[in-house]
């Protein structure tokens, strides 16, 4: 792959080459710096982040967190406020001296809970760049355990009352917050995804057996016998076996007011519950609330929320996304498609059992099975939305995934190659240039693959994919104000076989009219891009690298999850 000398089209910067080592790259004229790592103090009584301990529980509760995602940023009265989330956690560095890295303890437990969920932090642009503002009152760390309420359709249903939540509206934390969204109204909204991971019983169970007590309905979501971090052994309230119903208390879209550290976050039931990647929202023609929703797993689906009142600024919009309706999508062959209302009379299931068993409501109607829909992104200069379907290695045959669908056919749907280890990006366009309208057409903006190793048909990509800006697996993406689609990847980096000569994950900008495509960060190996936003004067993009390798950002030691700040060197903004 040859980097190009120049410009190209409306991308102000040079596209650069791949790369394969563990550092950020940036194009010529621009500037990285890193903005906040996992263990950096919010507050100053916090220690610096001890690589031999991976910190202490107190430490845990004070520091930015671990994995960090999705990314807004809020000005609110004149101070720059980031909600970020932090996805999940790296048990080597953070249990580096526990056996197998696993908890041992409650305590062990509690400090693995306080490195995930959401921070939100102040920062500010001093003489040596971008910085956290420690001890900010909008500092605030929401984790496993933050009390939150539940709304919506689902609140107050059987199947959210627990013995330490006998009505059914309450709920702790927020967990595998990935893609993010933002309100017209200033709030945050964070997405949980894989939410199943953190429960798990302490029932014997026989090899290969399904635990008697995970009904139909919640292995459609896939709970595991055993935890990713062993939360059911010292912490009952992840122990299916005695709190199954706690598993129905995540996996929703979660709104948090920046503007107040006190303030409760709300679970938007309304937003259905499924693996969410993020939340993209739009206002359609009549001031409706539209807010698209992929769910990230083989063979689920792409949802759209429709509110039954408009927004009006300054107005009410307390209950805008708890009264509405939940759609799904429908691909046709030729081009069309259609979202499907979920409601009582087309599920057969109450409003609150939509809400909470979204995926089986959502098969009952006829959805087009998706190759693992990751975020939405909604142009602001057109009236056209965009869903990164990231791959799917496994949609040939009968693949099916969870208790769900045989997957759709390939021909003539959005996911058109039966073994997917590129991904694609579909685009639609709302009839009457309405997001709320309940019809649309489609085509694909992009179709990843590799040109050099495919000389011809799907694998070799779209004709907007060339040897010198290729890449996998696209995952996070964004407009910026000025209409540019910018494109994050979390695929393959071994830069081998089918992925030769794609390098690292890495971040490139889409032209939505042209479908040019070029390469502007490459992050470092064992890493991927995700998480991106801009600083008020735009001359300052935030962006997120999770799960790093080698030792980033640090000289040595463990590698650290690290929002990073890129500036152009001419002070001009960033799109
Ligand atoms: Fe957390 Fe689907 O990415
Ligand atoms: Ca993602
Ligand atoms: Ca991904
Ligand atoms: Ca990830």
């Amino acid at each position: 792959a040859q980097a190009q000398a120049a410009t190209m089209g409306r991308f102000a910067f040079a596209p650069i080459n791949i790369a394969t080592d563990f550092t950020v790259h940036v194009p010529a004229g621009y500037t990285w710096k890193p903005l906040v790592s996992w263990g950096d103090a919010l507050w100053s009584d916090a220690p610096a982040f001890d690589k031999a301990t991976g910190g202490t529980l107190a430490a845990s509760r004070r520091v930015f967190g671990d994995n960090t995602d999705g990314i807004e940023l809020f000005n609110i009265d004149g101070h720059e406020v980031i909600a970020v989330n932090h996805e999940y956690t790296e048990v080597g560095t953070l249990h580096p001296a526990l056996p197998d890295n696993m908890p041992q303890s409650l305590e062990d437990v509690q400090k693995t809970q306080a490195v995930q969920g959401v921070t939100v932090m102040e920062v500010a642009e001093g003489p040596d760049g971008w910085a956290v503002v420690q001890d900010s009152p909008f500092n605030r760390r929401i984790d496993h355990t933050t009390p939150m309420t539940i709304s919506g359709p689902a609140a107050g249903h059987d199947l959210l009352k627990t013995a330490m939540d006998p009505d059914g509206v309450t709920a702790l934390g927020t967990m595998n917050n990935c893609g993010a969204g933002r309100t017209p109204w200033g709030t945050y909204l964070t997405c949980e995804e894989n939410f199943n991971g953190y429960f798990g019983t302490t029932e014997t169970v026989a090899e290969d057996a399904t635990p008697a007590g995970y009904t139909p309905e919640m292995l459609r979501y896939g709970p595991p016998v055993a935890s990713r971090y062993g939360y059911e052994l010292f912490d009952a309230r992840f122990d299916l076996s005695q709190n199954p119903n706690e598993f129905n208390k995540q996996g929703y879209v979660v709104e948090i007011d920046p503007s107040d550290p006190t303030a409760t976050p709300i679970k938007r039931t309304a937003l259905g519950r499924f693996k969410h990647e993020n939340a993209a929202v739009v206002i359609g023609r009549d001031g409706k609330v539209v807010v698209y929703l992929g769910d990230d797993e083989r063979g689920e689906f792409l949802y759209k929320f429709v509110s039954t009142n408009s927004y009006v600024p300054g107005g009410d919009t307390s209950t805008l996304l708890d009264d509405g309706i939940l759609h799904v999508a429908k691909f046709e062959a030729d081009g069309s498609g259609t979202w499907l209302a979920l409601t009582e009379e087309t599920t057969g299931m109450s409003l609150a059992e939509v809400c909470i068993h979204t995926r089986i409501a959502a098969s009952t109607v006829g959805a087009t099975t998706m190759d693992r829909p990751e975020w939405v992104a909604v142009n602001p200069t057109a009236v056209e939305a965009y869903c990164a379907l990231t791959n799917n290695t496994d949609r040939a045959a009968d693949a099916t995934n969870m208790g769900g669908d045989v997957m759709t056919p390939v021909d003539g749907s959005p996911n058109p190659r039966a073994e997917n280890g590129y991904g694609q990006i579909v685009r639609w366009y709302p009839a009457n240039a309405d997001h709320a309208d309940p019809a649309f057409t489609w085509d694909l903006y992009v179709m990843a693959g590799n040109p050099d190793v495919h000389a011809e048909g799907p694998y070799a990509g779209s004709a907007n994919v060339t040897a010198g800006n290729m890449f996998n697996s696209p995952d996070g993406m964004m407009f910026d104000s000025a209409g540019l689609l910018w494109i994050q990847t979390d695929g393959d980096d071994s830069n081998e076989g089918e992925f030769a000569g794609q390098g690292n994950n890495q971040m490139l900008v889409g032209d939505p009219a042209t479908g040019e495509i070029a390469r502007f960060m490459t992050g470092p190996k064992g890493g991927e891009v995700t998480g991106l936003c801009w600083s008020s004067d735009r001359r300052t993009a935030f962006i997120g690298i999770q799960h790093p390798g080698g030792s980033f950002p640090d000289a040595d030691g463990a590698p650290r999850s690290t929002v990073i700040a890129v500036s152009r060197d001419d002070g001009a903004i960033i799109g």
